[in-house]
């Protein structure tokens, strides 16, 4: 049993100080928001994460939670630095709320490590090693050990990681950091600090190139009459591609790729290097977005006064996070071309987004619409009764943005049916 202290009670810290806890380490997480503290310390969590607010009720006599760095920091072993790190203008990762944390750290009788959790630039490991050691505090170790974790499935794979990176200046470090993973079954790749760093930006660009990717499969899909969900299934048995993030649809967001996507890119420019390939992807991702306007004046013709149902705020489904959220874009662009917007979602709210109407059904969103738009794969709407629903819709136009529904079936019932990429599937299905 350790003594380790998390800074920030986000989407990372509570999941990484919960699965600590339930690996048998004493945690203190601290944060600034005195609400989110309240909360926890009441047994509510802030944030829906699927298992987490079981995990932290199981493991409540080794967590405790403060405002207090004091408090935190009291015979803390380890300090896990679990705070966002957004872009600013210049798209460089903001690392105020880093040097914080670093800058508040209090002199202590025993040696501290802080494990760097949240995603920073390559460099900063160097930067926060050269900040103690001008404070004195050289018995304070560093080790970057970036996260993997998927929003909607983070305590799962924070409990049985596909691999745990540590990257030490110190291999004693590194050693106690891996120590605190036992119980784990994970492969442990050991590294400098600035391959670590990497490590995390290169495999979010991974998983980005490979949406970006199968988007632009499914737009030449949409061009030449091939159908990109059958393409998606014959590549992706291919043992050297895999199936995984070959989906088509309205492009990525969330809190993770759209800023780290941008951070990698400015880290590259900073340094010299035009990241082609990474460019690309981004400006992919954005067009994606916006081709699904393109798919409503099809049907609709203009979009001034029609009304369109978003179905879907969260990112992706099984979270509440809306960061970067795809639907917040396309709900922006059908305001701006004069058309009223409805949305639905079953846990996220349409906080931040202006001049919309909120429904609390997806029957309520789609009544009287002209069009529907698929933008998060709940799996709640694959229960739901289309056939009913398009029979109450001014204009049956139902536009899939997440490929959910077999185009032929939901002609069937009724629905003037486009998805992404699909243009052989009538036929095909
Ligand atoms: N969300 C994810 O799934 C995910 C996955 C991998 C990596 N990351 C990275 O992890 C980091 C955190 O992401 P997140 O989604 O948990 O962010 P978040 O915004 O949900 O949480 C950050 C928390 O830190 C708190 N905070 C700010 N300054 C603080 C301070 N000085 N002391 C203590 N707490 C402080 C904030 O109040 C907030 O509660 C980011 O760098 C992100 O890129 C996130």
């Amino acid at each position: 049993m350790r003594r380790i202290a998390v800074f920030g009670a986000g989407y990372v810290g509570l999941v990484t100080g919960a699965c600590l806890a339930e690996l048998g380490h004493r945690v203190a997480i601290r944060d600034v928001v005195p609400a989110k503290i309240d909360a926890l310390a009441r047994g509510e969590v802030p944030i829906y994460e699927p298992g987490l607010d079981e995990l932290l009720a199981r493991n409540r006599e080794r967590l405790v939670y403060t405002l207090s760095v004091a408090e935190a920091m009291d015979g803390a072993e380890f300090v896990y630095v679990a705070v966002g790190t957004p872009p600013t203008y210049s798209g460089d990762a903001d690392l105020s709320a880093v040097w914080t944390v670093v800058d508040e750290l209090p002199e202590v009788d025993h040696r501290v490590v802080v494990v760097m959790k949240s995603t920073v630039p390559v460099g900063t490991g160097e930067k926060v090693r050269h900040r103690l050691d001008s404070r004195g505090m050289h018995d304070v170790g560093y080790v970057s050990n970036p996260e993997f974790t998927a929003e909607g499935t983070a305590v799962k794979d924070f409990m049985e990681p596909d691999r745990i990176v540590i990257g030490a200046f110190a291999d004693e470090d590194g050693d106690a950091v891996a120590a605190l993973h036992d119980g784990i079954d994970a492969p442990i790749v050991r590294a400098d600090v600035a391959s670590a760093e990497m490590t995390k930006l290169a495999a979010n660009a991974a998983l980005m190139t490979r949406i970006s990717f199968i988007n632009e499969i499914a737009n030449v899909c949409e061009a030449t009459g091939a159908d990109v969900v059958k393409v998606a299934e014959g590549i992706g048995y291919d043992r050297r591609i895999g199936k995984s993030f070959l989906r088509a649809g309205v492009g990525y967001g969330g809190s993770c790729f759209p800023k780290d996507s941008l951070a990698l890119k400015q880290l590259a420019a900073n340094s010299g290097y035009h990241f082609l390939v990474l460019n690309a992807v981004i400006e992919v991702n954005e067009l994606q977005k916006r081709r699904v306007l393109g798919k409503l004046v099809e049907q609709l013709g203009s979009l001034r006064g029609k009304r369109v149902a978003l179905l879907g705020l969260a990112f992706k489904p099984n979270t509440d996070d809306t960061r970067e959220a795809p639907a917040f874009v396309l709900a922006g662009r059908l305001i701006s071309e004069g058309a009223e917007v409805v949305v639905w979602d079953p846990i996220a709210t349409p906080d931040g987004l202006h001049g919309v109407e909120h429904a609390a059904t997806v029957e309520d969103a789609a009544r009287g619409a002209d069009a529907v738009v698929l933008v998060t794969e709940w799996p709640q709407l694959a229960d739901v009764d289309w056939k009913a629903v398009a029979g109450t819709m001014r204009e049956a136009v139902f536009v899939d943005g997440r490929n959910m529904f077999e185009p032929a079936a939901m002609r069937a019932i009724g629905f003037r049916y486009d998805a992404i990429g699909r243009a052989a599937a009538p036929e095909s299905a």
